[in-house]
């Protein structure tokens, strides 16, 4: 069976409409404060319609940290580079993602794309089933986190993430790969304007390498294509599929390492999430983001995933997100999950 995900991922509005609704000026400095934080600049129209936007999110973050407070969510939440967005605005910048026309697609299924893992593959120790805690991090095994900046390329972060794990597993080295060598030569994804995690390893595997990210830094635009040949930081020989459900999702990363995942990111609890284990029982599987899965833990008796997100170490907790774990894969997590061989 064909499955074949486009991912649009997140880039930020140029949209101006004009609103003549009061705003509260008690909150003039913060407001200046956060358009100087994160170099906004707006035209006069923009602006209060901007302002709108953001005192909005504003009262949502004092309410939902209030009921934090009061025990009736898992995380907090605060204000961010997105706090001038609406949730229709985000969900369509963010949403290069068509179903239909990811079913159309005519990507080819090469070397076992679709050779999804079963659980017969896997040999565990009684040991390591009691290991109640991955976190590949520690093993040295993933790199900083990084900003995408305003582009939709969050499928080419997943991609390189997913291959710097398994090369500095197999090679006891950790190189920061080069999305921007993903975003201007993968041809069968769209650059900025999304991509696959998929066609991205395949990419790597037919041009036989990857440059590093400092080799060929990132412009969050997509440009001509200027790989180097006598620069390859990485190989890969293919990828797979990993079986949709949270069981095999824990298995998998716990046996391979960090892995390649879609996520739902569209909702607002979401874009100002900051920190404590995310769970919105209103995120469904529509999947539109791509991250980097590195682990799973537990806190006060909660299970998560722990995601490496490509949106600079501002946003969440220190560029990381903890997904509810096992309740009912939450966002969608379990349903893409993809990694290379190197
Ligand atoms: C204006 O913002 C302040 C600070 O958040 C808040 O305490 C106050 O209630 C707001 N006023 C109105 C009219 O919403
Ligand atoms: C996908 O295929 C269907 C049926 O052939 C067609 O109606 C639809 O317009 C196509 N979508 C895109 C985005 O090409």
């Amino acid at each position: 069976m064909k499955f074949v995900l486009f991912l649009g991922c997140v880039v930020l509005s140029t949209l101006a409409v004009a609103s003549g609704s009061t705003l509260n000026s008690t909150l003039d400095e913060d407001w200046k404060n956060w358009k100087s934080e994160y170099e906004k600049q707006y035209t006069e129209d923009e602006e209060s319609y901007r302002r709108m936007i953001w005192e909005d999110n504003m009262r949502y973050i004092k309410q939902h940290n209030q009921e934090y407070s009061m025990g009736k969510h898992t995380f907090t939440v605060e204000m961010n580079q997105f706090g001038d967005l609406t949730d229709k605005e985000f969900n369509e910048l963010m949403n290069g993602f068509r179903q239909d026309e990811a079913d159309n697609s005519t990507e080819e299924e090469v070397d076992g794309e679709d050779d999804i893992e079963d659980d017969e593959e896997f040999e565990e120790s009684d040991e390591d089933l009691k290991k109640a805690t991955v976190d590949w991090r520690r093993n040295g095994w993933v790199t900083a986190v990084k900003s995408q900046g305003r582009c939709g390329s969050c499928w080419a972060f997943s991609a390189t993430g997913a291959i710097e794990g398994q090369w500095a597993k197999k090679h006891g080295r950790l190189v920061s790969l080069s999305e921007q060598n993903l975003v201007d030569c993968d041809k069968r994804s769209r650059g900025c304007n999304g991509g696959w995690m998929s066609s991205a390893f395949r990419y790597v595997r037919e041009n036989k390498g990857i440059n590093s990210a400092r080799t060929y830094p990132y412009e969050a635009r997509r440009r001509t294509c200027r790989f180097r040949r006598n620069a390859i930081a990485a190989t890969v020989t293919g990828h797979r599929r990993v079986g949709r459900n949270e069981r095999t999702l824990e298995r998998s990363v716990r046996r391979i390492g960090p892995l390649a995942v879609a996520i739902n990111a569209g909702r607002r609890s979401f874009r100002l999430y900051k920190r404590g284990v995310y769970y919105d029982r209103r995120c469904n599987a529509r999947l539109n983001h791509a991250v980097l899965l590195v682990g799973f833990g537990r806190e006060k008796g909660r299970k998560y995933w722990i995601v490496k997100n490509s949106w600079g170490t501002s946003w969440g907790d220190k560029g990381y997100i903890k997904m509810a774990k096992d309740r009912r894969n939450n966002c969608g997590i379990a349903n893409y999950v993809v990694y290379p061989m190197v």
